[in-house]
């Protein structure tokens, strides 16, 4: 059975549900496909823990066990503290896989894949950066991206497929971000905009600065990945982003923001009443075509596709040459840590299989 090294950077929510599934399907991928995955290093923001074969499982275990006690991988006995991810990569190579949400290592990420490493991201960020930089990390299939949008749905992948198959792109549309999905049903309950916030955040659901998803950045880098997976070469500046928020709460500290969030209650509840009374409801929809890309807040028929949406579903509908008539959907939960980090497993497992056959 042959080992394939990995090492990962990042063991929050992601990559703590990654390490446990990959504990869990280790033995069978051995037996169904001739690989396991072997880890040779395993990195947070303060410590790693590397290993020259492999981390033994019972370390991870005990790495998962540190982190959910809230200490540090710095913490567990065979960890050490960590001065930067890039010495940790094998001098051969490995799957190296992103489950932070780090911006600025566009470089060293390149420059892992152009060494012959092969990437996998749940990180948005890295392919939102310059053009150049996502033409440069995905040129010959060599990072994969499945849980950047949609989570562990076969969002990229269906993209993909329809791509590889000469089919092309008219519109891509749909709702991209399970958080503002879950705040906009919330809206339709009679909750107000402030208590729905507040709500999302203690399940862990947004991120710990609620701005980031209100911002609806989140969503544009998405759109972005999908644009320019369809060829479409945009920059993020491109993207029409609507903001949830008002210039005027930008600058506050994070307590400041939400205890002034109740001054937006009005205009919500006022924005959705309208609504309603034309049988419409409110949701956070992107678009992309090849000359346009915008994200933002809309009125939508309450049985439309989007409308009828519940939760953090997500739903992304490519409206292609083959597909006109009636566009193909893809449709389901697209946020948490379990479905994400089997989306990240789906794509190590496409990439060892692809080594295997080599
Ligand atoms: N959660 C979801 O539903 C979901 C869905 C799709 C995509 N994603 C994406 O998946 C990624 C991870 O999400 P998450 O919810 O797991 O976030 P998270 O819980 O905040 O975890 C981020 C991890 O990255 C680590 N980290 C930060 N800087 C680092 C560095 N320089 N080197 C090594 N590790 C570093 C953090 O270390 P510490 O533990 O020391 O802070 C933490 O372990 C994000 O990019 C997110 O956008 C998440």
């Amino acid at each position: 059975v042959r080992r394939i090294p990995v090492l990962q950077i990042g063991f929050g929510g992601v990559g703590r549900a990654l390490v446990e599934q990959v504990l869990h399907f280790n033995e069978r991928l051995g037996g169904q496909y001739g690989f396991r995955f072997a880890y040779t290093g395993l990195a947070d923001s303060q410590g790693a823990i590397v290993a020259d074969e492999r981390i033994p499982p019972a370390v991870l275990l005990q790495a998962l066990a540190t982190k959910q006690a809230g200490g540090s991988l710095v913490d567990v006995p065979e960890g050490g503290p960590l001065n930067d991810w890039r010495n940790l990569l094998t001098p051969s190579p490995c799957l190296l896989i992103d489950t932070t949400a780090q911006s600025g290592v566009e470089d060293a990420l390149v420059a892992a894949v152009e060494q012959g490493h092969r990437l996998v991201l749940a990180n948005k960020k890295p392919l939102a950066a310059s053009y150049d930089t996502f033409r440069v990390l995905t040129t010959g299939a060599r990072t994969r991206y499945e849980a950047t949008v949609g989570a562990g749905l076969p969002v990229i992948s269906t993209l993909r497929s329809l791509l590889d198959t000469g089919d092309s792109i008219q519109r891509i549309e749909g709702c991209f971000s399970g958080t503002l999905g879950f705040l906009t049903h919330q809206l339709e309950q009679g909750v107000l905009f402030s208590d729905a916030v507040r709500d999302a955040r203690q399940r862990g659901w947004t991120e710990p600065d609620p701005r980031d998803d209100l911002s609806g950045v989140d969503v544009a880098r998405k759109a972005l990945i999908l644009a320019r997976t369809s060829g479409f070469q945009f920059e993020l500046s491109d993207v029409t982003v609507e903001s949830l928020y008002p210039p005027t709460l930008v600058d506050l500290s994070v307590a400041q923001f939400m205890d002034q969030l109740p001054v937006l209650d009005d205009h919500y509840r006022t924005h959705y009443v309208s609504a309603a009374d034309q049988a419409q409801t409110l949701r956070y929809v992107a678009h992309v075509t090849a000359t346009n890309l915008n994200v933002g807040l809309a009125t939508v028929a309450i049985d439309s596709p989007v409308g009828s949406l519940r939760g953090p579903d997500n739903l992304v509908v490519y409206h292609t040459e083959r597909y006109a008539h009636c566009p193909l959907s893809v449709r389901g939960p697209g946020a948490g840590t379990e479905v994400t980090a089997s989306g990240v497993l789906s794509d190590m497992i496409a990439f060892a299989r692809e080594w295997l056959s080599r």
